[in-house]
């Protein structure tokens, strides 16, 4: 099936909803030489070989900033098993924004509602560095992810390329309230 980009945008940072860790979970940020634990998170969360080369095009302009932007979901046994970053965008459409960025569970923690912690206090850290609004970057396979932007007050941006094509194609296969007017 085609898989198309789409932009998912919040206008504010109100009103962002708190949902609290399951008992034994926590999140942590990241620190100096973290990257490896990045980028073995997004190999075996997203099936991507080139993690590496795309840690550096996403963060490695700016890698200090990630001690106070990235975040590693760590498990009860110890282990890091998700990773969610509270980045920026300079300038889409002459504005600034946060980023919710690079978003992963692995496989075996899926299911356990994680991601809406992890949603939680990345936005509430973009809201806490200033950031009066957020976007973000996804695609139409991927529907627990959208499911989950939705949730969290996110709606489509339809300016951006093919989105006309592709919402139609995410309302096929989920039904939301706030997609039930495109
Ligand atoms: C995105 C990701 C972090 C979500 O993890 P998760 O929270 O464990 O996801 P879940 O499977 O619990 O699904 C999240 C929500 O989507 C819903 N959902 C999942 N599959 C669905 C489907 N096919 N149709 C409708 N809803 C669906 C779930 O019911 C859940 O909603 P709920 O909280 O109201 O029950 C994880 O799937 C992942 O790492 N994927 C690979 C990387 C990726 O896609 N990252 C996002 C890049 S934009």
């Amino acid at each position: 099936m085609e898989n198309i980009p789409l932009i998912m945008v919040r206008e504010d940072m109100k009103n962002i909803p708190q949902y609290p860790l399951p008992d034994g979970y926590r999140m942590r940020l990241y620190r100096p030489g973290d990257k490896d634990t990045w980028v073995r998170l997004q190999r075996v969360s997203d099936s991507r070989p080139n993690a590496g080369e795309i840690f550096e095009r996403a963060f490695g302009a700016d890698v200090s900033a990630l001690e106070q932007r990235c975040y590693f979901l760590t498990a009860p046994d110890g282990c890091d098993v998700g990773t969610i970053t509270a980045w920026y965008e300079r300038n889409y459409h002459r504005r600034r924004w946060g980023l919710i960025h690079w978003v992963a569970i692995v496989p075996e923690h899926r299911r356990k509602g994680l991601s809406k912690p992890m949603m939680t206090i990345a936005m509430n850290r973009l809201g806490a560095l200033g950031h009066r609004r957020a976007l973000l970057r996804t695609e139409t396979s991927r529907i627990p992810a959208i499911k989950t932007y939705l949730d969290f007050g996110f709606v489509p941006d339809m300016t951006s390329k093919d989105a006309d094509r592709g919402w139609e194609m995410v309302c096929k296969v989920l039904t939301y309230p706030t997609l039930s007017g495109l």
